[in-house]
């Protein structure tokens, strides 16, 4: 039997979410505080809108739902949501604080719902080809990763700054190929808007991996990319374009990729894991631990030192 998936905040965001899991043929409802795109997205895609999330839960049966919603709201729309014992799937950031992130992991678990994260960049294929890589030893072992995330400030993200918005997505994919990480330090910075706009960060992991963030919203074009040193060979991978180039002793070289947009494959293994009761590749758990590298980063940043990285 088909699961039947909500959509909470279609904006930006979630009206892609909303897209996909209608191409799915999964999308049950959409809600949205902004009565506008409930006229917009329902009828675009046939299922009935809501502007509250109570009203939509006492009026649809729902099996799971995308919570896209701005950052400063995931707590409070995904627990209603799992109290009510749906399967959520949560954008990123899970939450902008550690403490609110628990929060949803604790009543996921106490109610044994799934829950997965919104760290899109695991479903890149580039990324996705490269990990393959790295299981199967072909690059020796990994010791530098160099990220770069930067475009311009995106105007409607106000409740989060770049850390928690942006920087997250390296630091989950920094600790998906490289394990977690022991210490960081950061420096943040702010031009314009109320949080800071650019962030450096030094990842520590155990010997001798490092790995180096940097983010802004001030380059007006859109930079997504990652170089990651190994012992036997240098991979770079385009987040954007989903390409990856390696270069060995054997030369230069790019390995064929199966193209799949990234939010299919995210929301499949979504799920695939409401069906099967499997975890998702994305748990929240990870995306808890995620924020609490976010956070020593704001800590480390604040103090000037780098900072211990809490395991839980
Ligand atoms: N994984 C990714 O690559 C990715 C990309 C972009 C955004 N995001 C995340 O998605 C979330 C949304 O970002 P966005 O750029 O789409 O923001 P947005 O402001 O464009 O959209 C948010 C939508 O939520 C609605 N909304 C606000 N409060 C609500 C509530 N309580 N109930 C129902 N609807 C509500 C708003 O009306 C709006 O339509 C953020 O957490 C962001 O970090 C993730």
């Amino acid at each position: 039997m088909n699961s039947r998936v909500a959509v909470v905040g279609v904006g930006g965001w979630g009206k892609n979410h909303a897209r996909v899991l209608s191409e799915l043929g999964v999308l049950a409802a959409i809600c949205d505080i902004n009565p506008e795109r409930i006229v917009k997205y329902s009828g675009m895609y046939g299922v009935p809108g809501y502007t509250s999330v109570d009203r939509m839960l006492e009026r649809e049966r729902i099996d799971a739902a995308v919570v896209a919603t701005p950052t400063s709201t995931h707590v409070q729309v995904a627990l209603r949501l799992i109290e009510e014992g749906k399967h959520v799937l949560v954008e990123k950031p899970l939450a902008p604080t550690s403490d609110e992130s628990r929060l949803i992991v604790e009543k996921a678990k106490d109610v044994g719902a799934i829950l997965a994260s919104g760290y899109i960049e695991r479903f890149n294929p580039a990324v996705r080809e490269l990990r393959d890589i790295m299981e199967k030893g072909r690059l020796g072992s990994p010791l530098f990763a160099e990220f770069h995330r930067e475009s311009r400030r995106p105007a409607h993200i106000v409740d989060v700054g770049i850390l928690h918005d942006t920087v997250v997505h390296d630091i989950d994919t920094a600790r998906w190929l490289l394990g977690e990480p022991n210490k960081v330090y950061a420096r943040l910075g702010r031009i314009a808007g109320p949080h800071e706009d650019y962030a450096t960060l030094i990842m520590e992991f155990d010997e001798p991996r490092t790995a180096v963030l940097t983010a802004n919203w001030i380059t007006p074009k859109k930079e997504r990319r990652m170089t990651l040193v190994f012992s036997g060979g240098i991979a770079t991978v385009n987040f954007v374009e989903a390409t990856l180039r390696i270069d060995d002793e054997g030369g230069g070289w790019e390995p064929r990729i199966e193209r799949k947009e990234p939010l299919k494959a995210e929301l499949e293994n979504f799920i695939d894991a409401v069906h099967g009761g499997a975890k998702p590749l994305i748990t929240g758990e990870d995306a808890l631990r995620t924020t609490l590298v976010a956070e020593a980063a704001e800590e480390s940043a604040r103090l000037s030192k780098p900072m211990e990285v809490p395991r839980s």
